[in-house]
């Protein structure tokens, strides 16, 4: 009998990271919705906000700890907090109320942030560390640790400062690449070293969380798991600080369509990942990009005349994935310039039109006129080609 494949951890952190970034601010009831919503997909944790950061914040994280994280089956209900007694209080409060919760303790490990931005010594920042995750541990049974800009920190330091928060009782350690910097091999090779030389680093789940300031947010978190780690910190459309986090759409569906390559498990329910997108769409300023994966308005979709062929024939020759299992409903075939005659004929008869070849041949020729003119060519304009003489 072959063994399972390992569990994978989605921790979203759309309402944190994404929320603090600029066209991404939700009001209380559109976080309260959005992580209904999260809970729908089936994520594992939810990071509900930063409760300290404002009264706001804390109110949104205590109403989603309360209705969405009410029972044995709801997300966890994370909260995020500096090493600071008053945060890691705040945190403790506001998610409470859920049956499931998380006090997501954080503090710098590079020396640039140590020494620019708190301006403490590495010994002062092991202290920090220690008291505060004992001090939250006190209060949660579940407590994560992150190590802000591991990826730039010196692996000594870095170990150190992890055993501490792991004997101060921490279950999660999280190695962020904050600044998006790291490369996927790098990346990998310190979750392998990091994990071998942290005792009992075994015991502990261990998390990716990646920037996309070059555009490898995504690749970085399949090269963590790859290193061993089974949490990942992901955002619906990536939204986050700058060029945002890893996709969760993204790396779910390497997941899912990769298995060969990524044989790991998880709980999300896939067909959940549309609504998710749509419902992200509606609350914040911009929606995904045309051309993002899986959740784009493109990704889907089908323009050039030889592509559009091959997918009338077998959607196996240009579609890796099928839209529906994400429950994404796709335009697949745009008629446009591009476009070539059996594109053409297939949209008429969708639209009840069928034509001899002649008469196709005289409808193709006004619809490259039309194409050559107009950007977007929509089913009304397709059925005004279509001499009256011919019924519908
Ligand atoms: O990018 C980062 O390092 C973070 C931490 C607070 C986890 O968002
Ligand atoms: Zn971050």
């Amino acid at each position: 009998m072959s063994t399972p494949p390992e569990q994978v951890i989605f921790f979203d952190t759309t309402l944190r990271d994404g929320e603090q970034s600029p066209g991404c601010t939700m009001h209380h009831d559109e976080k309260v919705r959005f992580a209904h919503q999260l809970a729908l997909l089936n994520v594992d944790v939810i990071e509900a906000g930063f409760p300290i950061a404002s009264e706001g914040d804390f109110a949104a994280v205590n109403s989603i700890a309360h209705e969405v994280g009410r029972s044995g089956s709801s997300p966890r209900i994370a909260g995020l907090a500096r090493c600071r007694r008053e945060d890691i209080e705040a945190v403790a409060r506001a998610v409470l109320p859920a049956v499931k919760n998380r006090i997501h303790v954080f503090i710098a490990s590079s020396d640039l942030h140590l020494e620019v931005k708190l301006r403490i010594s590495r010994q002062q920042a092991l202290d920090q560390t220690g008291e505060m995750v004992a001090l939250a541990r006190t209060h949660s049974d579940d407590i994560e640790f992150s190590a802000e800009d591991a990826t730039r920190s010196d692996p000594d330091f870095l170990t150190q400062l992890v055993t501490v928060a792991i004997q101060a009782g921490a279950t999660t350690i999280n190695l962020p690449d904050t600044v998006g910097y790291s490369t996927p091999e790098e990346y990998r090779a310190m979750f392998e070293s990091i994990r071998q030389r942290v005792p009992a680093g075994d015991n502990i789940v261990w998390s990716t969380h990646c920037h996309d300031d070059l555009g490898l947010a995504t690749i970085n978190t399949m090269a963590g798991i790859q290193g061993g780690a089974r949490q990942v910190e992901v955002s619906m459309h990536g939204i986050g600080e700058r060029a945002g986090n890893a996709a969760l759409e993204e790396v779910a569906a390497i997941l899912a369509v990769r298995s060969d390559a990524y044989p790991y498990a998880n709980q999300l329910d896939m067909k959940q990942i549309g609504a998710t997108s749509k419902a992200l769409d509606e609350i914040i300023s911009f929606g995904p990009a045309p051309n993002k994966a899986v959740v784009g308005k493109n990704a889907f979709a089908h323009a050039s005349g030889i592509h559009q062929h091959g997918m009338l024939a077998n959607p196996k020759t240009y579609e890796i994935m099928t839209p529906s299992i994400f429950g994404v409903t796709a335009n697949t075939i745009v008629l446009g310039k591009h476009s070539g005659r059996r594109a053409l004929e297939h949209r008429l008869k969708e639209l009840g039109f069928t034509l001899n070849r002649e008469e196709l041949d005289e409808v193709y020729v006004r619809f490259t006129a039309l194409a050559d003119r107009k950007k977007s060519i929509y089913d009304q304009d397709v059925a005004a080609l279509v001499p009256q003489s011919l019924p519908a």
